[in-house]
């Protein structure tokens, strides 16, 4: 039987259609409106650096197809043509053409300046919101941390209570999900309290480093009430595939009702209402194992995860006080309390690990990987390495101190926190 190393033709075209799939895939440009898609900008920023993307493709564009047909037509023309032209001496060499070279030269430099002009602009326009808006501008702190966000609102203040009963002030900080008023310029700050960081949310600007002992900062603005998706766009540790946000645009009046919610210390939930006289009920059937990295999201939440947003700064309509409130016990005697914060809760003043004042108002946990629901709150609790390996949780927290939580504690930290509006 004859064996050929060449594909017939047939298989070739085939080869090439296949080629040229899996570049596309590869490139992405089949999901051109992904969540992460820098193609679908939402706000001045990213759309002034996808014109300048654009520009650079056009021109990028121009010089391709004028080399590959030069180089097309000088393959095709002066191509072997028998077996004499195979063998054939080259052709006597000459020096250059001094007319082509200078036309060459001065055809890079103007394609150049073409991509220049814009490419400065654009530096300039991105680096720091414009004079005209900078009045108006909203300011807040982006702080990264092995891995997951911090947000500060530094010209806001909240609320505490203090040893003593009495409310005091405390500065208003958020984890993994910055809430910003939508149509106005946002100067964020870029911090990091161990590595470098890279802050980047596709749909409103383009990336900017959290470098240790450096002031970096950006701005954004997005032009309507939207939920965007953001991640560290620089590798910061293992888990820094899996260290992700979420920008939360509202309008003014929203914006305002969810500071004002902000502001107030945890909410209380008290043992004694009503449907807790029949005990703690369980939560869950049955623990479900997961696979290391499960998708963490419901189809509810990724149709429409704005309206998921709303809809999760209301309280669960099967609320448990009692669970509730023993959960509020044993986040302090299981040691939760020294690396979270949560305003109102005595003794939880911990900053190792995220801020948990309000934490059951937010869509994401665990650093914008799983959706903040029952059944992710359980698994993050129960398994944290198996989510997000390396974390502090698994690595300095309650795992290695062997402070075990049963089955009944898990289910009453997590409806704890689910209570945190
Ligand atoms: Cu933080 Cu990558």
């Amino acid at each position: 039987m004859l064996l050929s190393n060449r594909p017939n033709r047939p298989a070739r075209w085939a080869l090439a259609a296949a080629a040229l799939a899996g570049s596309c895939l590869l490139s992405g440009c089949f999901w051109l409106d992904g969540p992460q898609s820098t193609f679908d900008p939402n706000g001045p920023v990213a759309r002034a650096q996808l014109d300048l993307f654009y520009v650079t493709c056009w021109v990028t564009l121009v010089i391709f197809v004028l080399v590959g047909s030069a180089l097309a037509y000088a393959m095709i023309r002066f191509r072997a043509r028998s077996d004499d032209d195979m063998h054939a001496e080259p052709p006597e060499q000459h020096h250059g053409n001094p007319l082509v070279e200078v036309s060459l030269i001065a055809a890079s430099v103007f394609s150049l300046v073409i991509i220049a002009i814009p490419t400065l602009k654009g530096i300039w326009f991105s680096y720091d919101v414009p004079e005209a808006e900078r009045a108006g501008a909203y300011e807040v702190t982006a702080t990264g941390y092995q891995w997951w966000f911090k947000f500060d609102y530094p010209n806001e203040t909240a609320q505490t209570i203090d040893p003593t009963g009495k409310l005091v002030s405390a500065p208003l900080t958020t984890g993994n999900e910055l809430v910003i008023p939508a149509g106005r310029p946002v100067h964020v700050n870029l911090r990091t309290v161990d590595v470098i960081h890279s802050f980047w949310v596709p749909k409103l600007a383009g990336k900017v480093d959290m470098v240790p002992n450096r002031a970096n900062s950006l701005w954004i603005k997005a032009d309507r009430p939207g939920y965007f998706w953001g991640q560290c766009a620089e590798f910061c540790g293992e888990s820094h595939a899996v260290m992700r946000f979420r920008v939360i645009a509202l309008s003014p009046r929203e914006f305002n009702d969810w500071l004002d919610s902000q502001m107030a210390p945890a909410r209380r939930v008290l043992a004694t209402a009503a449907s807790g006289a029949a005990g703690p009920k369980a939560h869950f059937a049955a623990y479900r194992e997961f696979s290391r990295n499960e998708a963490g999201y419901t189809d509810r939440f990724a149709v429409s995860p704005l309206d998921a947003w709303r809809q999760q700064q209301m309280p669960d309509s099967d609320e448990d006080p009692a669970l509730i409130a023993k959960g509020r016990e044993l986040f302090t005697a299981k040691t939760c309390a020294s690396c979270h914060t949560i305003r109102g809760v005595e003794g939880a003043v911990g900053v190792q690990g995220p801020e948990l004042t309000h934490v059951g108002a937010r869509t994401t946990i665990a650093g914008g990987l799983l959706e903040n629901n029952r059944d992710e709150l359980h698994r993050w609790i129960h398994a944290p390495n198996e989510v997000k390996p390396g974390n502090k949780m698994w690595v300095n927290g309650y795992v290695p101190n062997n402070i075990r939580l049963t089955s009944a504690d898990e289910d009453a930290l997590i409806a704890f926190l689910e209570s945190l509006k």
